[in-house]
C-alpha cells in the first residue's frame, strides 16, 4: 500500500484521491477551504460528478481515505503528492500559479523524507523547473531529496471517474526516468498507454490538446455560421466529416462554443505563453474570437426574432458548462443572460444540478422548478446545456404555457420538424431558419 497525498480537493484532486483510494493506495485529500473537508467528512460532496459519492463513502469506510486541512498530518508520511490545485488566469491571461507556489513552500515547510512531486494542475511550460526552484531556495539546503513529475490531467467534468479509471492515456514527464517509473506504477493496473516525456513537453501535451479541442469546436461553430447563410445543415456536414478516419466525429457539435473551467484559461494562457516567448499565436486568438461571437451571435438571433428584447421575457433551460456537472465557470448560458438583461430582457432559468452554484452568481434571474415554469409567459425559450432531461419534454403543454412559441435550440437537441409542426418558430445553429407558415 502506497501512501498519497493529494494537495486541492476541487474537481480532479477529488477525484484523483477517491479513484486513488479504490485502486487500493491509502490517500489522504488535503485542501485549505475547512467548510469543504468538514462536508466531506460529513460524507457531503462539494460537487454534483455522477458516482462520485459512493466511491468515496466505499473507500472512506475501507478506511483507505481521509480528508485534512491539516499540511503536516497529509504530508508526513506520503511518498507521492499530487498537485491538484486550481490555476486561474491571472489579468493578462497568463496562468496564475500562487496556489502552486504556496503547495510547493508547503511541502519545503514541511517533508523531510524522499518525496515524488506530482503536478496534476495545468501549469505553464517551465512551471515544473520552477517548483523544484521554489523548494530549493526555500529550503536554503539541500538536504530533502525530491523529484518533480508533470502528470497532466484530462478528465472530463461529468465522466470524470470512468476517465480516471479507463484513460485514453497517462502522460509523464520528468527529467528522472526513475521518479517517472515510480509514478507509472501507480497507473500500471488502469493498462492504458503511458506516455513517459521529459517535463516541459507534458505540460505542452496538455495545453496542445486542449486547444486542439476547442480548436474543432470553433471550426464547426465557423462552419455552422455559413451554413446557415448558404442553407446547409451543419449537423449532417458533421456526420459526413466524421466518417473520416482521419477527422473523427467527436467535438464536431456546432452549438454555443466551449465554457468551462479549462478550455477559456487553458487557450488564454497558450496564447499568452506564445505571446511572452515572440510568437504570433493567429490560430488561437481566431478559436476564442470566434468563441466570444458564438454567445453574441444568438443574442442577435433572439433579438431578431422579437424585434427587440427589452422587456421580454426569455426562458433558459440549462445553466451549466456542459450537462452532468454543477459547474457554471464561464458557460454560455451565464454570458448569454448577462447580455440579454443588458438589453432589457427578463430571464427565467432552470438547470437540473447548477441552481445551488448559479443563484450566488444570478442577478434578477426568476429561478424555476422544472421547464414548464421557465415556459410560463416567455417569449422565446433558449437551451443553452444539452441535459438527458431536456431530450423528450412535452413540447405541447409548453407551446400552451409560452407567450409567443419561439424555440432557440443552442445545442441542435430537439426535433425541428416535430417543433415546427406544434406551431413553434424553431432556430437551430447552423440548420437555417424554420418557420411555422
Ligand atoms: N476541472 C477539470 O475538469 C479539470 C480537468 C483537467 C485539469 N484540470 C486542472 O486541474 C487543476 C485543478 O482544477 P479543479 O477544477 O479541480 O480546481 P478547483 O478549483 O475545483 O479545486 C482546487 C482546490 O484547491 C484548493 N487549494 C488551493 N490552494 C491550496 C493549498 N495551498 N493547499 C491545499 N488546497 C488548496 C482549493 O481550496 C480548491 O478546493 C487546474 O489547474 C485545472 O486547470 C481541471
Amino acid at each position: 500500500m502506497r501512501n498519497i497525498c493529494v494537495v486541492g480537493t476541487g474537481y480532479v484532486g477529488l477525484v484523483t484521491g477517491a479513484c486513488f483510494a479504490d485502486l487500493g493506495n491509502r490517500v489522504t485529500c488535503l485542501d485549505i477551504n475547512q467548510e469543504k473537508i468538514d462536508r466531506l467528512n460529513q460524507g457531503i460532496m462539494p460537487i454534483y460528478e455522477p458516482g462520485l459519492e459512493e466511491l468515496v463513502e466505499r473507500n472512506v469506510k475501507a478506511g483507505r481515505l481521509v480528508f485534512t486541512t491539516e499540511h503536516a498530518v497529509a504530508l508526513e508520511d506520503a511518498a507521492f503528492v499530487f498537485i491538484c490545485v486550481g490555476t486561474p488566469s491571472g489579468v493578462d491571461g497568463e496562468a496564475d500559479l500562487r496556489y502552486v507556489r504556496e503547495v510547493a513552500e508547503s511541502i519545503a515547510d514541511i517533508v523531510n523524507h524522499p518525496i515524488v512531486i506530482i503536478n496534476k494542475s495545468t501549469v505553464p511550460v517551465g512551471t515544473g523547473d520552477w517548483v523544484a526552484d521554489v523548494i530549493r531556495k526555500r529550503r536554503g539546503d539541500n538536504d530533502l531529496q525530491f523529484w518533480v513529475v508533470s502528470n497532466p490531467e484530462f478528465l472530463r467534468e461529468g465522466a470524470a471517474i470512468s476517465d480516471f479509471m479507463s484513460p485514453d492515456r497517462v502522460v509523464l514527464g520528468s527529467l528522472d526516468q526513475e521518479a517517472a517509473n515510480k509514478v507509472a506504477q501507480l497507473y500500471l493496473s488502469l493498462r492504458c498507454p503511458i506516455v513517459v516525456t521529459d517535463l516541459r513537453t507534458a505540460e505542452m501535451i496538455k495545453y496542445a490538446s486542449n486547444a486542439f479541442l476547442a480548436t474543432r469546436i470553433s471550426f464547426i461553430n465557423e462552419i455552422a455560421n455559413i451554413c446557415e447563410e448558404l442553407g446547409a445543415d451543419v449537423r449532417e456536414v458533421a456526420t459526413g466529416m466524421g466518417y473520416d478516419k482521419r477527422i473523427g466525429r467527436a467535438f464536431l457539435d456546432a452549438g454555443l462554443g466551449w465554457g468551462g473551467s479549462c478550455f477559456p484559461k487553458d487557450v488564454k494562457a497558450l496564447a499568452h505563453m506564445a505571446v511572452l516567448h515572440g510568437t504570433h499565436p493567429q490560430l488561437l486568438q481566431a478559436v476564442m474570437d470566434i468563441n466570444r461571437n458564438q454567445r453574441r451571435r444568438v443574442v442577435m438571433k433572439l433579438r431578431r426574432a422579437l424585434d427587440t428584447l427589452d422587456d421580454k421575457v426569455i426562458g433558459i433551460l440549462g445553466l451549466s458548462f456542459k450537462p452532468n456537472t454543477d459547474d457554471i465557470r464561464e458557460a454560455p448560458a451565464l454570458e448569454i443572460i448577462h447580455l440579454l438583461q443588458n438589453e432589457g430582457a427578463a430571464v427565467r432559468a432552470y438547470d437540473p444540478a447548477a441552481m445551488e452554484v448559479a443563484s450566488a452568481e444570478l442577478r434578477n434571474v426568476t429561478l424555476c422548478e422544472d421547464p414548464y415554469q421557465v415556459a410560463e409567459g416567455a417569449d422565446a425559450l433558449l437551451l443553452a446545456t444539452e441535459w438527458n432531461e431536456f431530450k423528450h419534454l412535452d413540447f405541447e403543454r409548453i407551446h400552451q404555457v409560452m407567450r409567443r412559441p419561439i424555440i432557440m435550440d443552442g445545442r441542435n437537441l430537439w426535433n425541428r420538424e416535430w417543433l415546427t409542426f406544434l406551431g413553434f418558430t424553431y432556430f437551430g445553429v447552423g440548420q437555417g431558419i424554420y418557420v411555422n407558415e
